[in-house]
């Protein structure tokens, strides 16, 4: 008889209520009136660590949310495992395309998952993810078993760019030194489908600010005499992409790594419907960059989206307004190779080279990151690969994922080792969206595979 399944299967309507617990909190980091709640999630993370007997759990304060932090050190010569996870979450509006209140946790059953999902922000990402790991510790604590050392560092501040996290890796390198890095952030293919995620991409968030006259204007007295921002913004952002659908600021794609062909196959070999694709996002036909595939324009190749636009008169019915101002908020995803900040510096440049001499410009930058790859010949790959094939009867395909985790890139510049991304979500899930929510089964079976690795980890680092 398997024992962890067995536990699983004896304390799951707990493990789900510990969870509910946390998602009643509305952890959003975005939001200064938050606040309060993310202190709150902090402090009920240390409650668990506690309560499971680790050590050293410590809450450490930054100029932001607050960084958890434990540990259960049991021998020195035995590996270390570091897990990392975020329980922070996004904001959740457009709140009224919610069907409940996204704090208020439900489980219900969808025709992905008919044994139920539980639905809340930050069912996936990242609360019900992390806290699989919390729960594979109390597994390999309560029996006794608990193979390698194991770290544990959560923080507050994932969603809005990991800045004072940077920081305190930067000042913890000792304490946080280990053999490999475990994250559950990520997805996997399918339900029955395991993947491991190998690649992340790397982030670039802009924003840009045209200015016109000082003030609005009657758009009737005015209009056709001066600049309209609003205008003078859209033909800039569309002049963003040719039409092959390649971004056109000079140097963007210079120093970007091409795959090998072979790389390639395989790639576009792992399991994909173009028309489920477009079906599960309601598209009449997808769209992007010329010569590659969908697979491939969503992990190898590098992207640039307007994530928000704003500006002139929004409101109910007509007002007559020309605007003094537009704005737009602009990411652009990244591949090996690109650096982030070299990125900013072409996008600023970019920007104030295609902008007409009749506005002003500014051009803020947000937060980056690298973009991450990991191989798939480490003993991590293999113990997660291990620990896969013993929950789901299948080996795990590799996969990079559109997604990005910029401290991942940190970990391995700062603390010089390689991150598993052992991800349990679904791209149904709708994380960052209306009605987010996380597979019961999905989490059940993310605590037992999670459990598993930590066992082929150890045995495989001793041989
Ligand atoms: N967990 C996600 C990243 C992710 C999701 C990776 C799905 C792969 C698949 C993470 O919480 C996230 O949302 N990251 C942000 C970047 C961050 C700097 C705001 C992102 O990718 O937009
Ligand atoms: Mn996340
Ligand atoms: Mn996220």
């Amino acid at each position: 008889m398997n024992k962890i399944k067995n536990y699983i299967d004896l304390n799951k309507e707990r493990f789900i209520e510990e969870l509910f617990e946390l998602l009643r909190i509305p952890s959003i980091s975005a939001k200064k009136e938050f606040n309060n709640d993310t202190r709150k999630t902090a402090k009920l993370l240390k409650t668990h660590f506690l309560n499971l007997g680790l050590d050293n759990c410590e809450i450490y304060e930054t100029k932001g949310h607050p960084i958890v932090y434990a540990e259960k050190l049991i021998d020195k010569n035995s590996p270390t495992i570091l897990v990392y996870g975020h329980y922070d979450v996004q904001p959740v509006d457009p709140i009224e395309l919610w069907d409940q209140d996204p704090f208020d946790p439900y489980i219900k059953k969808t025709k992905i998952h008919p044994e139920g999902a539980i639905f809340a922000r930050g069912a996936c990402d990242d609360k019900g993810q992390m806290f699989m790991h919390f729960k594979a510790l109390e597994i390999m604590l309560k029996s006794n078993t608990l193979p390698c050392n194991v770290k544990l560092m959560i923080e507050g501040e994932e969603e809005i760019g990991s800045d004072n996290l940077e920081l305190f890796v930067k000042n913890n390198k000792e304490k946080l030194s280990n053999d490999i890095i475990l994250v559950s952030d990520t997805g996997m293919i399918s339900k029955n489908i395991p993947s491991i995620t190998i690649g992340l991409r790397g982030l670039s968030y802009m924003e840009v600010e045209i200015t016109g006259p000082n003030r609005d204007l009657h758009s009737g007295h005015y209009g056709g005499t001066v600049a309209n921002p609003i205008n003078v913004l859209s033909k800039m952002i569309s002049s963003l992409h040719d039409e092959d659908k390649k971004i056109t600021i000079p140097g963007f794609y210079d120093n970007v790594i091409q795959i090998s062909e072979n790389d390639r196959n395989k790639l576009n070999s792992s399991p994909f419907n173009i028309k489920e694709f477009k079906e599960s996002i309601g598209l009449p036909k997808e769209d992007g960059e010329k010569g590659f595939s969908t697979i491939e324009r969503q992990s190898i190749r590098p992207a640039l989206d307007v994530n928000g636009i704003w500006g002139g008169y929004t409101g109910e019915g007509a007002k007559t307004v020309l605007p003094s101002k537009a704005h737009a908020k602009i990411s652009m995803r990244l591949v090996p190779g690109q650096n982030w900040k070299r990125i900013n510096k072409l996008f600023t440049n970019h920007i104030k080279n295609i902008a007409p001499k009749t506005v002003k410009v500014k051009v803020i930058e947000h937060h980056g990151g690298q973009p991450y790859v990991s191989p798939t010949d480490s003993i991590g790959f293999k113990a997660a690969s291990k620990a896969y094939f013993d929950v789901f009867n299948l080996k795990p395909i590799p996969t990079r994922d559109g997604g990005s985790i910029p401290i991942i890139a940190l970990f391995e510049k700062e603390l010089k080792s390689k991150t598993i991304l052992m991800g349990f979500g679904l791209d149904s899930d709708a994380i960052h969206s209306p009605n987010e929510h996380y597979g019961i089964s999905n989490f059940l079976k993310g605590i037992e595979t999670i459990t598993k690795f930590h066992y082929h980890f150890k045995e495989l680092f001793n041989n």
